[in-house]
């Protein structure tokens, strides 16, 4: 294990601050992604609070400011768990890098992305005790980490609307797949904001403000909005483009990597899909030649609501050159854009395109090429 916890193998895309994912053959399978494959995502260098003096601020628009101990959150408040997966904007940026230069930014393949089991406190019972204003109208989480990145440098923090954190499955979170949650992914406390993109699930937090106005932080009103292709991120206006919320439908084939070589014949095909915002995923579409013809793969259980979907299927492959491609439709029949090209932009976030892998396919033996 690396100096965070994580597994040796991990795709480090920068050591500080340290921003990491699992090879995508480690997601196959695992509903709960372990600890130490789960990926990271970091702004600024990882701070290390003291649980025993981290306090919790709630203020702003509220009837009743309050600073929350570790202890506070654990006694006051009923505790409950969600199975949320969280997906980076940034999960499969490659695939829009191959279309045009994304300067600055990483090329995150499709391990941006992880499942666990949250536990904690419903954020929206802690604001109740706080007792929320009617003008409320989001939710701004701060935290102390210095983001170098940000324009100007600035501590990290990001808001949501007050209907999204009055949901019961906002958490508070102190633990992670039964466990302690690790410095890396935020301890003491985090912000889980299941359904929606990774950065609004603010870690290391330490002030809650009802607000009428999203944050004016750096990640809420510059990064993590949506451009169109030929705005100039450098020079877009705080507030232009929109920001980003739930997660875009998506899919991703972990199995087989792409450019590997396979035996012809029933070759098993797999992958994740999730849905996002709190929707369904409904159906994937694997193809075994580039899109002409489609079947439809297992899928196993959601296990919640706010989690992805594993999924596999069969294909029987001819010796040659093999194009996969995968396909999720969500419950409300919305299915993935097709290519790349079509939902290209300047910051590179949301490639939600058809999942696509090439295979060498060689003649199984004693089979003519
Ligand atoms: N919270 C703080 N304080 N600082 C950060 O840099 N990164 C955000 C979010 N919360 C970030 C943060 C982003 S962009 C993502 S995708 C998720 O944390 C990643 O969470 P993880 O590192 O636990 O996987």
């Amino acid at each position: 294990m690396d100096a965070w916890g994580k597994r040796r193998d991990m795709v480090v895309h920068e050591p500080d601050p340290y921003n990491a994912e699992p090879p995508q053959d480690a997601l196959t399978d695992q509903v709960l992604t372990d600890i130490d494959t789960f990926y990271t995502r970091n702004h600024g260098a990882v701070p290390r609070l003291d649980p025993t003096t981290w306090r919790l601020r709630v203020d702003g628009l509220v009837d009743r400011q309050m600073e929350l101990s570790l202890d506070d959150l654990h006694d006051r408040f009923d505790r409950r768990t969600v199975v949320a997966t969280l997906q980076c904007a940034g999960n499969r940026r490659a695939g829009l890098l191959a279309v045009r230069d994304i300067p600055g930014e990483h090329p995150w393949g499709p391990g941006a992305t992880s499942t666990a089991e949250w536990t904690g406190v419903a954020l929206a019972d802690v604001l109740d005790t706080g007792g929320v204003a009617a003008e409320a109208r989001h939710v701004a989480f701060a935290a102390p980490d210095m983001a170098h990145d940000a324009e100007p440098p600035q501590a990290y923090g990001s808001s949501i609307e007050i209907d999204k954190a009055m949901g019961a499955e906002v958490l508070l979170a102190w633990q992670m797949n039964g466990a302690p949650l690790p410095t890396v992914h935020g301890a003491p406390v985090r912000v889980v904001v299941p359904g929606y993109i990774g950065a609004r699930s603010v870690k290391w937090v330490q002030r809650v403000t009802a607000q009428a106005e999203p944050s004016a932080n750096y990640f809420q009103a510059t990064a993590y909005r949506l451009q169109p292709a030929d705005a100039d991120p450098h020079t877009a206006a705080p507030g232009s483009g929109f920001a980003l919320g739930p997660v875009a439908l998506n899919c991703a084939i972990l199995r087989p990597d792409d450019g590997s070589v396979v035996v012809a014949g029933p070759t098993q095909v797999s992958g994740y899909a999730f849905a996002g915002g709190g929707r369904g995923v409904a159906r994937v579409d694997v193809s075994g030649d580039g899109g002409v013809t489609w079947a439809q793969a297992d899928l196993d259980e959601q296990a919640s609501p706010w989690a992805w979907r594993l999924w596999r299927q069969t294909i029987a492959l001819q010796p040659g050159r093999a194009g996969i491609v995968a396909r999720a439709w969500d419950t409300a029949a919305a299915v993935q854009p097709e290519s790349p090209e079509h939902v290209w932009n300047p910051k590179g976030y949301v490639n939600n395109s058809w999942s696509r892998v090439v295979l060498t396919v060689t003649a199984a033996p004693g089979q003519q090429d």
